[in-house]
């Protein structure tokens, strides 16, 4: 499928902490599945290797960059500096995409379509077409449990704010304004959704089948659900006091 056009220049994002064993297939999957996109790995110094396999696709492939990073900082810091580098480099848009096929490259022009009457397009699961293949209960659980305390707490109106295969308009990004975002863990997901939705623009969720690892290991950690949880409850609170005391 040959897709963009209207959109303009895409750039898929893909974040790396020893993935070398899914990096090269989902790069691959990836401009196969719409050519014309570019590709930016996001390494953070990978133990692994992966960061060396990066490079080496990028010189057999013009399409490919890899950006390193001094070591592992977190999913958030990884895209804010995986965003910047697109935005100097002029491109329309930016998709986020997890390195260990859970987010399938075939999907992406779906996610595009979307984006040319929103702002924001998130591949969801919690919604009616949305699916998970070979998750563990408990991860499901968390997963759903998460999305549903932030959509009550958040008062937004989505069911996978969490979810992150997503596709951003360069201006989005500008709107939202990166500076000011300072979530590490996957609640820098969370974050931008909410930035988004009170910056008033269009966020729109589209299903997804979510596919779980074969390679590797996820970097879901107890700090990272931590960090998750006491931020949306303190964004849910602020928003509380600030509507309790009114406009000033
Ligand atoms: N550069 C960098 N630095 N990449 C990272 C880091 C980091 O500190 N932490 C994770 N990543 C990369 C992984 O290598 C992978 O490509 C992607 O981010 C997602 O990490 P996983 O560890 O595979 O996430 P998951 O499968 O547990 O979590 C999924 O669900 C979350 C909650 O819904 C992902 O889709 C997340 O994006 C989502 O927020
Ligand atoms: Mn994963």
């Amino acid at each position: 499928m040959e897709m963009p056009g209207e959109l303009g220049r895409v750039l898929v994002i893909i974040p790396t902490y020893n993935e070398r064993d899914n990096i090269e297939r989902i790069t691959g999957r990836v401009r196969e599945a719409v050519p014309s996109v570019d590709v930016l790995i996001v390494d953070d110094a990978s133990p692994d290797g992966t960061g060396e396999v990066a490079d080496a696709m990028a010189g057999e492939d013009p399409q490919i960059a890899v950006l390193h990073r001094q070591g592992k900082d977190g999913l958030g810091p990884a895209y804010i500096a995986g965003f910047r580098w697109a935005a100097e480099r002029g491109y329309d848009v930016m998709v986020e995409m997890d390195a260990d096929g859970s987010h399938q490259p075939e999907e992406l022009p779906r996610l595009l379509s979307a984006l040319e009457d929103a702002d924001l397009v998130i591949g969801a699961r919690w919604v009616p077409g949305g699916r998970v293949e070979n998750w563990p209960r408990r991860r499901e659980a968390l997963s759903r449990g998460a999305n549903t305390y932030a959509r009550l707490m958040l008062g937004i109106p989505l069911h996978d704010a969490t979810g992150g295969y997503r596709a951003f308009r360069a201006a989005t990004l500008e709107k939202i304004g990166l500076d000011e975002v300072d979530s590490r863990g996957y609640c820098f997901q969370i974050d931008l959704a909410l930035r988004a939705l009170r910056e008033g623009l269009r966020v729109v969720e589209i299903p997804i089948t979510f596919v779980e690892r074969v390679h590797g290991t996820s970097k879901m950690s107890r700090d990272v659900m931590a960090e998750a949880a006491m931020r949306i409850t303190q964004w849910g609170m602020t928003d509380r006091v600030e509507k309790f005391r009114g406009p000033r």
